[in-house]
């Protein structure tokens, strides 16, 4: 150890091997403002992680599942009012309130500044502060970020080592002088002195709030996923569009897959979905059996950065080295890939335990067990459900787990190099309207398809799901400046593209949501999107057919292949087919969009829905 600094009252214990003044002194700082107990600096390995899940236990805040039927395995529950993102309390605060766009909650930073100052001052009075070292993408690579998170929630710190490269090694990395995000973070619930801890501390009043100018991240009041895991959306996101922005790359809410053709051909494909529209699930899906041959290989799940190379194609790097992924619906048959990476080593928040130590959620199994204890700690019984509707596990609950134990890893998941990408999808849940599969004419085109988007909201954010609202490339949430200067950044992007020697991306739009008069979903799906995929790739060269219409290019029924499944022309229609009048309804909902958007809204928005409208009138 190096001397004792220390800070306010507490002492700073500085490992020897951290050798950066600038952090011990913002470490310092923060410790003064918030005066925890003490501070624990993380090292990463295996036996601190271990000991903190130990400590949560008999705090009350995990349980340990069985042994033998999920090694090494925890199941934390939260507080009922804290499951999910609060879009509400999310903060983009510029200097200018047009750099947030009118997309984002923006606040003064002075005035936030003055107003955290207060909310943080003893916030971690009675705990510890955990310091987390983390990068973003592979330690030390050229493309990755470093950033250190200060949280008194050992939630976070065992979170953070699965969803990042946490660890001692940071440091080395980071030296006497490199650069690192600050991300500053709370539960905002100070112990009092003689009296108990609760299982899960958390605060009513919640803020998450970026600095992009200064690239820093605090946040207040929730310890849940991406209020609380910072390294996800508040950096890899919000702050990392930023730095995109001005030096001439991507951050986006994609997954990353591989897809390999029985000939052996790969491409690499990067596709944007909301909150709980199906990305982890696209990302490891498995390709029916009939389908001879072709595989699918995972780079990542959730977040994309997406850099131009030196032969002017798109490179895409998965930034986290974790999957934070949607229990509910997740089973052997919709998903073997991911039920198998969590055998072991994972860590549950809000689903259901068994009778027998082990986890449970809607979905699971076609029937219940016969009794659980729900996410909330209460019995629960089929017969409950039926007569209070009550859910077992939450509907935003999910696992945690690290990449390496997916089976479908690719190869090159964590090469600093990224992968070169041949296409674009995004895809929004919507019951009516959005055909199956649509290819985009042109760049510009496919880029006013993903800023027109639209998507029925999920329990992911908190606030009603299933309300119809545009999420602009799956980024609403997540981007951290203004709406129409990121439209505007991706159609520069294109011209940079278009202007080398490589052949710009294909860019998709998906809905795998349509459903009947019945509320049913039509199209079965998770594998069998894989047909879809397959149509892509054979359009990406130039071996498959398609119909063109109003909106872009779309598969006939003949186009795609349906061995092995009973999927009748007369279906594939119902979700394929344009209804005239609900387009006319959605146009009236761009335009309201770009109203919105009107400020630097960039001029081939508006001449590209001009376009749509004329074709759709002729
Ligand atoms: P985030 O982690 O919130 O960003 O979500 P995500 O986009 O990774 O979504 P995920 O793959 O976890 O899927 C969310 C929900 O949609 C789960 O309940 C899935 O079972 C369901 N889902 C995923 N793919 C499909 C699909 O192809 N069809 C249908 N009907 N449901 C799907
Ligand atoms: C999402 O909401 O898009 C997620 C979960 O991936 S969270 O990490 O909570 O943002
Ligand atoms: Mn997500």
């Amino acid at each position: 150890m190096n001397q004792p600094v220390m800070g306010g009252v507490v002492a700073l214990n500085v490992p020897a091997y951290v050798k950066q003044q600038r952090l011990v002194a913002w470490v310092a700082e923060i410790a003064a403002l918030t005066k925890p107990d003490s501070i624990y600096w993380c090292d990463g390995s295996q036996e601190e992680y271990d000991r903190l899940c130990e400590k949560m236990v008999a705090g009350g805040t995990m349980k340990r599942l069985n042994e033998d039927k999920r090694p090494n395995s925890y199941l934390a529950c939260s507080d009922p009012t804290d499951v999910a993102r609060v879009e509400d309390r999310t903060f983009i605060c510029s200097t200018d309130k047009v750099d947030a766009g009118p997309t984002n909650n923006w606040t003064d930073p002075v005035e936030m500044r003055a107003t955290l100052n207060g909310l943080f001052n003893g916030a971690m009075r009675g705990r510890t502060m955990y310091v987390v070292p983390f990068s973003m993408g592979p330690l030390g690579s050229p493309i990755a970020h470093i950033g250190v998170e200060l949280s008194d929630s050992p939630y976070v710190a065992v979170n953070m080592r699965i969803m990042t490269r946490m660890g001692r090694a940071v440091y080395d990395v980071l030296g006497t002088d490199g650069e690192f995000v600050p991300c500053v973070h709370t539960v905002g619930a100070p112990v009092v002195a003689g009296q108990a801890d609760v299982a899960w501390p958390c605060n009513p009043t919640k803020y998450i709030v970026h600095y992009p100018e200064t690239r820093e991240i605090w946040s207040f009041g929730s310890g849940y996923g991406g209020n609380a895991l910072l390294g996800k959306k508040c950096f890899a996101l919000r702050i990392a569009s930023n730095m995109g922005r001005e030096e001439g790359w991507l951050a986006e809410h994609m997954l990353i897959l591989g897809v390999e053709s029985p000939a052996g051909k790969k491409h690499y494909v990067a596709a944007a979905f909301p909150s709980a529209c199906g990305k982890t699930n696209f990302a490891m899906l498995v390709p029916p059996a009939s389908l001879n041959g072709w595989k699918v290989t995972t780079i990542g799940d959730d977040i994309a950065w997406i850099k131009p190379g030196a032969d002017g194609r798109l490179y895409a790097i998965n930034p986290e080295a974790g999957y934070f992924g949607v229990a509910p619906g997740t089973n052997t048959q919709t998903n073997p890939n991911c039920m198998a990476s969590m055998e072991a080593n994972t860590i549950f928040t809000n689903v259901a335990l068994t009778d027998d130590g082990d986890v449970w959620w809607e979905g699971l199994s076609k029937e219940a067990p016969a009794h659980l204890i729900d996410w909330q700690g209460k019995d629960w019984t089929p017969a409950i459900a039926r007569e209070t509707g009550r859910k077992a596990a939450h509907p935003n609950s999910r696992f945690t787990v690290a990449a390496i134990q997916n089976p479908v890893i690719d190869s090159a998941w964590d090469d600093p190099a990224g992968v070169p990408l041949s296409a674009f999808v995004f895809g929004g849940r919507r019951s009516t309207t959005i055909p199956l599969v649509t290819e985009a004419r042109n760049w510009v085109e496919g880029v006013y398809m993903a800023a027109t988007m639209g998507s029925e909201t999920t329990a992911a954010a908190t606030g009603e799901s299933g309300i119809v609202r545009r999420d602009p490339f799956a980024m609403l949430p997540f981007i951290g400046y203004n709406m129409s200067d990121y439209f505007q950044h991706w159609l520069e992007t294109g011209r940079k593209i278009a202007a080398s020697p490589a052949e710009l991306p294909k860019i998709f739009c998906v809905n795998w949501f349509r459903t009947d008069e019945s509320g049913k979903f039509v199209w079965p799906g998770f594998g069998d999107n894989m047909r879809v995929l397959k149509w892509m790739i054979d359009r990406i060269e130039g071996t498959a057919g398609g119909s063109e219409h109003v909106f872009g290019i779309t598969p006939r029924y003949a186009d795609l292949s349906w061995d092995g499944i009973d999927f009748a022309e007369k279906q594939f229609d119902q979700i394929t087919s344009i209804d005239k009048a609900a387009w006319v309804d959605e146009l009236k909902l761009h335009a309201e969009l770009f109203e919105k958007l009107h400020h630097h809204l960039p001029k081939e928005m508006v001449s590209t829905k001009a376009q749509l409208e004329k074709r759709l009138a002729a």
